[in-house]
């Protein structure tokens, strides 16, 4: 049986919504972008919700708002997507990277603040939301999270939820609620927890910044095209207040994210009830380590399950994901660190010793199928390919 990597789910009222748009003769940004950026407000617990044409455009908006500019040195880590530290690169700023946990691929306090220790000049950091797993944000005065380490050093902090909605933080917050950064950023990126095809949103609970990302959103303009339409006035009157950019989201791509965010919480629990099998099928295996999967509790968004092969076991990670593919089932690499790629090592600071755990993650990490319309014949599938791919690529000890 072949498993894709992933399958889209527009089972909902997707095409309904879309055509509703096409019907009603407006499709750029107007009533449909503000029904669902109060609907994302509502599912996240923020103040503000904005919407955007991709996660890359909120970063960047959500660093432009948090004073990033020319010079300004803001750390990110190895493991992630380059547009975490590209967006530091457009506002002409300085990428510094930092190592993960090997376990989770994720920023922790310790890190942050030894590179906050080390490097006064870091201004803001950019923790990511890997595999959709709140990275620890509060915590407590003996042992603080990123945010109380940042606050404590006056360093600004923007999120990266690309793959972290719906997702909450370990004191059950809501991720992209008033945890205390600038802004937390989100994707609907065709592949992720819920899609508009491309798309990203923005939350804050801070007027201004949300003032600020509303308007370079679009070109720097005081009034939506939206607004110049719809209310009594010239629609022709309006200022510029800056040079902003075009990243506004289209009513046709927010009548799909409207369709998605109907069952979000449904497709969540649909990714977590695979992971939970998952574990149940291979949790046995000493090749690889798994994820944690809670029984009740719901604060990972589960956008990606991670295997971890274990460097004794002696598999070959790209051999073990081309044995899978050559048993039809396809499988994804979250991701190979940005200081291994070309342009970061010319333009960012690396650390001296490099990042040593964010290569064995890279080394052993392998993401298996995890969408909410895989059947369970499909779970089963992926779970006996895992299995074979063991046995055939176990490599003779010595
Ligand atoms: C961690 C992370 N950040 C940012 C992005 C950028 O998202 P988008 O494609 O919506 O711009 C991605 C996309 O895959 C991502 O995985």
């Amino acid at each position: 049986m072949n498993v894709p990597f992933f399958r889209v789910d527009a089972s909902g009222n997707e095409l309904r919504y879309v055509r509703e748009v096409l019907e009603s003769g407006w499709l750029t940004s107007g009533g449909r972008v503000l029904d669902f950026e109060a609907a994302f407000a509502e599912a996240t617990g923020a103040k503000h919700a904005i919407a955007v044409n991709s996660c890359t455009a909120a970063l960047h908006l959500a660093c432009e708002a948090a004073g990033v500019g020319p010079g300004s040195e803001v750390l990110v880590p190895s493991v992630t997507f380059t547009a975490t530290a590209e967006v530091v690169e457009y506002l002409g700023g300085l990428v510094r990277i930092a190592d993960v946990d090997p376990i989770t691929g994720l920023l922790t306090p310790a890190i942050v603040e030894a590179a906050l220790d080390a490097h006064p000049e870091i201004v803001c950091v950019i923790p990511v939301h890997l595999t959709g797993t709140a990275c620890r944000m509060r915590g407590t005065a003996r042992s603080p999270g990123i945010i109380d380490v940042c606050e404590a050093r006056g360093v600004k902090v923007v999120e990266d939820a690309a793959h972290a909605f719906p997702a909450r933080h370990s004191d059950g917050t809501t991720v992209g609620s008033a945890v205390g950064s600038v802004a937390c950023c989100f994707s609907f990126y065709a592949n992720k927890t819920i899609t508009t095809g491309e798309g990203g949103m923005v939350t804050t609970d801070d007027d201004a910044i949300a003032s600020r990302i509303r308007r370079m959103r679009l070109h720097g303009i005081d009034r939506s095209a939206w607004d110049r339409h719809t209310r009594i006035g010239a629609a022709w009157e309006y200022d510029v207040v800056a040079p902003g950019y075009k990243y506004n989201l289209t009513d046709l791509a927010a009548a799909i994210g409207l369709a998605q965010l109907e069952r979000s919480d449904a497709s969540r629990d649909a990714r977590r009830g695979i992971a939970a099998r998952y574990r149940e099928r291979l949790g046995h295996r000493e090749e690889f380590s798994l994820p944690e999967v809670e029984s009740t509790a719901d604060s990972h968004a589960w956008h990606l399950f991670v295997i971890r092969l274990r460097p004794e076991a002696g598999l070959d990670r790209n051999d073990f994901a081309e044995e899978l593919a050559t048993l039809g089932i396809g499988t994804s690499v979250h991701y190979k660190p940005l200081h291994h790629m070309s342009v970061w090592q010319k333009l960012a600071r690396i650390p001296e010793s490099g990042c040593p755990d964010a290569d064995s993650w890279f080394e052993g990490c392998l993401s298996l199928p995890l969408f909410p319309s895989m059947t369970p014949a499909e779970i089963e599938a992926v779970a006996d390919a895992v299995e074979t791919a063991c046995t055939r690529h176990r490599q003779p000890a010595g």
